[in-house]
C-alpha cells in the first residue's frame, strides 16, 4: 500500500499544484487501498502525509498556500498502517526544470540509501549504515543531519534502534534476520544544523536555507540479506 500511494503522488505530482493537493491524493488513494495513512494525528501531526520542500529537511504540513514551484525538489513520507502493522517510506520529486546542484543532491541522496543497503545482513552491526553513507556524504561535500534518523518499525510507527547516519563503523547492534527498521538519511547541502519551525512545532528546516534531501526505505534483515518492503 506504502508503495503503491507512492506510486501514485509520483504519478500526479506537478508544479501548480498544492502540498495540500498532496495530501489529498494520499489520504484518498490510502483509504481506497484499504490502509490507514499513520501521521494523521500522530502526536498532534494534522495531515496524512509530510510534505518538505528545498530547505524543508522533513515534517513539512501540507497546506492550501503553498504551491509547487518549477525548480522545486520536494521529499514526500508516506507512512501506512496495515492490518496492524506500519511501513514507511519516502521519495524525492524534482519539479520541473531543477538545478544541477540540487539534482545532484537528490541523487546521490538516494545512493546514499543503497550504499546503507548494502552494509543491511545477519551479524553486521548497524553503525555500518550510517558509516557508509556518512562517509559518502562527505566525499560529495554534503552534511548529513545528525539529530534525527532512521527507526525500527512494527506495530508501531517508531520502534527500536534508533537508525543514525553518522555512525561509526563496527558499532551499534548486530543486525538480525527479522528486525525491521528504515533508512532515511537527510542530506544537506550547506551546514548540518537544523531548526523547527516555532509556528508549527514540526516542519524542520536547514538553518543556512540550504536545499536538503532524503530518501526513505522500510527494510527487513532476511536469512542472507534484506529485502525492501517499503520504498
Ligand atoms: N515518516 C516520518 C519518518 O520517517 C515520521 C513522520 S511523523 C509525522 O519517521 F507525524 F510527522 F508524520
Ligand atoms: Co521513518
Amino acid at each position: 500500500v506504502n508503495i503503491a500511494v507512492l506510486d501514485y503522488v509520483a504519478e500526479n505530482i506537478h508544479a501548480g499544484m498544492s502540498t495540500e493537493d498532496i495530501d489529498r491524493l494520499v489520504a484518498e488513494k490510502t483509504k481506497e487501498l484499504g490502509g490507514i495513512a499513520a501521521p494523521l494525528n500522530y502526536e498532534g501531526f494534522p495531515k496524512s502525509v509530510c510534505t518538505s520542500i528545498n530547505d524543508a529537511v522533513c515534517h513539512g504540513i501540507p497546506n492550501e498556500e503553498e504551491i509547487l514551484q518549477d525548480g522545486d525538489i520536494i521529499n514526500v513520507d508516506v507512512s501506512t498502517i496495515y492490518k496492524g502493522y506500519f511501513s514507511d517510506s519516502s521519495r524525492m520529486f524534482c519539479i520541473g526544470d531543477v538545478d544541477d546542484v540540487s539534482k545532484k543532491l537528490v541523487e546521490d541522496t538516494l545512493k546514499a540509501v543503497q550504499l546503507g543497503l548494502s552494509e543491511v545482513r545477519p551479524f553486521n552491526r548497524l553503525g555500518n549504515v550510517g558509516a557508509v553513507i556518512n562517509e559518502f556524504a562527505q566525499s560529495q561535500g554534503y552534511k548529513v543531519v545528525r539529530d534525527i534518523g532512521g527507526h525500527g518499525v512494527g506495530l508501531e510507527f517508531h520502534e527500536d534502534p534508533f537508525v543514525s547516519y553518522v555512525t561509526r563503523r563496527d558499532t551499534g547492534m548486530l543486525l538480525v534476520p527479522g528486525m525491521v527498521f528504515t533508512i532515511e538519511p537527510m542530506i544537506n547541502l550547506g551546514t548540518d544544523e537544523i531548526f523547527i519551525d516555532s509556528d508549527n512545532d514540526w516542519t524542520v528546516y536547514t538553518e543556512d536555507g540550504a536545499p536538503s534531501a532524503q530518501w526513505e526505505v522500510t527494510v527487513a534483515v532476511t536469512e542472507d540479506g534484506y529485502e525492501i518492503l517499503a520504498y
